[in-house]
């Protein structure tokens, strides 16, 4: 099992943030775009300061190795996340996703999940999410409790 770190982000995070999400391969396997810096950066700033968003960086042997969040949409409370490519395939994304489920206690939570990301969906699945739809591009997944 990897260990992990689970710290609220700081404005000195984002550069590398930002060039985590900026990979096409990363892109493509999400099916969510890459923003752009300025987009990139307007949308943290804004998400850092909204209470009713929260976010967690991973730290792995001291480097950042991606993030969660959770954050409400309409009536549902969802959970994502995103590992820079380095890290990938380490069990990072697992063992953050359960430390994090721990501090993040709303329930029920969902996830989106294209069909085509595998290990997205295993991350989420190993944590406890079941399959609640499924259409031809994305799975729903909840967490019931
Ligand atoms: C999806 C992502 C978070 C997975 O992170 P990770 O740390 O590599 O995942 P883990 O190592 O914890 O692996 C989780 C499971 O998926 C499996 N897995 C990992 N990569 C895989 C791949 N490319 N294909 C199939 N299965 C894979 C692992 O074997 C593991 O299952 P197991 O424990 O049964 O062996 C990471 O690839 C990522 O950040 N991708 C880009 C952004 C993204 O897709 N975010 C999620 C949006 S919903």
């Amino acid at each position: 099992m990897p260990k992990i770190i689970l710290r609220i982000p700081l404005q000195t995070d984002l550069p590398i943030l930002f060039e985590q999400q900026n990979d096409s391969e990363a892109s493509q396997m999400a099916d969510f775009p890459s923003r752009d810096r300025g987009p990139f950066m307007l949308h943290w700033e804004k998400i850092m300061k909204d209470n009713s968003v929260t976010i967690r960086v991973i730290l792995y042997k001291g480097k950042i190795a991606g993030h969660l969040l959770s954050w409400k949409e309409k009536y549902q409370q969802e959970v994502g996340y995103w590992l820079g490519k380095e890290f990938w395939g380490k069990g990072i994304a697992s063992q953050a996703l359960t430390e994090f489920l721990n501090e993040m206690k709303i329930r029920p939570l969902y996830a989106h999940v294209a069909t085509h990301n595998i290990a997205s969906k295993r991350v989420l699945e190993k944590c406890g999410f079941e399959i609640l739809d499924e259409n031809k591009r994305e799975f729903l997944l909840k967490l019931a409790n």
